[in-house]
């Protein structure tokens, strides 16, 4: 993605966020107590929020912090203002309680299976964790099983480019996803256009029919709103359902207390607590759209932002001085995982559903989820977080 504002030079005693883990190197930058730093500098030359009420101050301040960041379109996440309410309408009717809760029997039967097939030694991310990303998406969106393998690939794909820096590279990764998707597209806009409307519609039918905007979406429309609802998830998913089974694996007294049963409520602030502890969906960003002043630091109009999450969700300020202390119903109001503000995640339902459904998927086929101590684990690299890799024992229930 090409941005529109061109990076400062980079200052002196800036924090270096490339090729860290987000966890670790948030803590850092950020530090506590006395010593505490909301606002920094990155090595680019962009400032990086790391404080938790910097980050959520900012978040909620649209008017100062525009997301206008990228030159292509991002639908919603690109707009601001009158622009974004108008497109965040539309996205928000495909995450109604009752749309989501809809899905529940085909995600139930779909995580099943996908459990099934990863029984035994596994990789709770790049095996497992993807496979359940790719599968539920497609059984969400009604995409083709046969696309499966392709979007996997793809996710292989972009992990590299993302992690190599190389801006023609990533790209080619994104040119390679907005192909896939309009091979789904192409052919069901076609049938529509000859008036073929399908007997039971699903929710990429139903896109390309929306008209809730007065007109029909253009394809480069349909294909933003897409991608924002896949290509970030796909990745997302699976770091996440990581960051869970880490947890259960190495906290016998969860996983006993899971295993005995909870409420999906519990169960989905669990989730919630495991994400804040170690958010793998590190950080957005903005770009100042006037002078601006945080934490007694003044970011001028045209400079770039980054909102931390990872760090703001450690951050002593908000959750006291052990960031690791494992509290669901106590962390809950301020925990920033799903974001704040006009940009709040539309997808958390969705994506709750989808992490619920496959830990109670796990667990039910498992006696017991153990860390495979003979390969080892491989934390992310900014700018993504939780596992790279995590190799688990899913041991199938007597
Ligand atoms: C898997 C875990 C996920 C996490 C941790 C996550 C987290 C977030 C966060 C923090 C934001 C705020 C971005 C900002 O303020 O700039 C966001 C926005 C967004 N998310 Fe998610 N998300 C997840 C899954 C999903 C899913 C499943 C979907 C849709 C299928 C989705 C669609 C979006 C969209 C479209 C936005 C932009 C909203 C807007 O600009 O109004 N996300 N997400």
């Amino acid at each position: 993605m090409t941005d529109l504002h061109t990076p400062a030079p980079a200052p002196d005693g800036a924090v270096t966020l490339a090729g860290a883990d987000p966890r670790a190197a948030g803590d850092a930058a950020r530090g506590a107590g006395r010593s505490r730093c909301p606002v920094a500098r990155t090595a680019d030359g962009s400032w990086v929020l790391l404080g938790h009420a910097e980050v959520r101050g900012a978040a909620l301040d649209d008017a100062a912090f525009s997301s206008a960041v990228s030159a292509h379109l991002q639908l919603p996440n690109g707009l601001d203002g009158a622009e974004h309410t108008r497109w965040r309408a539309l996205v928000d009717r495909y995450f109604t309680p009752a749309e989501v809760q809809r899905l529940r029997g085909p995600f139930e039967d779909a995580a099943r299976a996908v459990v099934a097939e990863h029984l035994g030694r596994t990789d709770a991310v790049a095996e497992l964790g993807r496979r359940m990303a790719v599968r539920l998406m497609t059984v969400w969106l009604g995409w083709p099983r046969e696309l499966e393998d392709e979007l996997l690939d793809w996710m292989e794909q972009n992990q590299a480019a993302t992690r190599s820096g190389d801006p023609a590279r990533t790209r080619a990764v994104a040119e390679r996803f907005d192909a896939i998707i309009r091979s789904v597209v192409g052919p069901r806009r076609a049938a529509a256009e000859r008036g073929e409307a399908p007997a039971d519609p699903d929710v990429t039918d139903r896109l390309i029919a929306d008209d809730s905007l007065g007109r029909p979406l253009t394809d480069e429309e349909i294909v933003s709103v897409l991608r924002n609802w896949t290509a970030g998830d796909l990745g997302s998913l699976a770091r996440c359902l990581g960051v869970v089974v880490h947890r259960i694996a190495e906290d016998p007294a969860l996983q006993e207390r899971l295993r005995a049963g909870v409420t999906e409520a519990e169960l989905a602030g669990v989730v919630d607590e495991c994400l804040r502890v170690d958010d793998p969906f590190v950080a957005n960003r903005r770009v100042a759209a006037r002078d601006v002043t945080v934490a007694g630091t003044t970011i001028a109009a045209g400079e770039r932002v980054l909102l931390h999450w990872t760090a703001a969700n450690r951050d002593a300020e908000a959750f006291g001085p052990d960031a690791d202390a494992f509290d669901p119903s106590g962390h809950a109001a301020d925990n920033l995982v799903w974001g704040v503000g006009r940009h709040v995640c539309p997808g958390r339902p969705l994506a709750t559903l989808e992490l619920c459904v496959a830990v109670t998927a796990l667990l039910e086929a498992t006696g017991q989820i153990r860390r495979d101590e003979e390969r080892p684990a491989e934390r992310g690299e900014h700018p993504v977080g939780g596992w790279r890799r995590l190799p688990v024992l899913l041991e199938p229930a007597a």
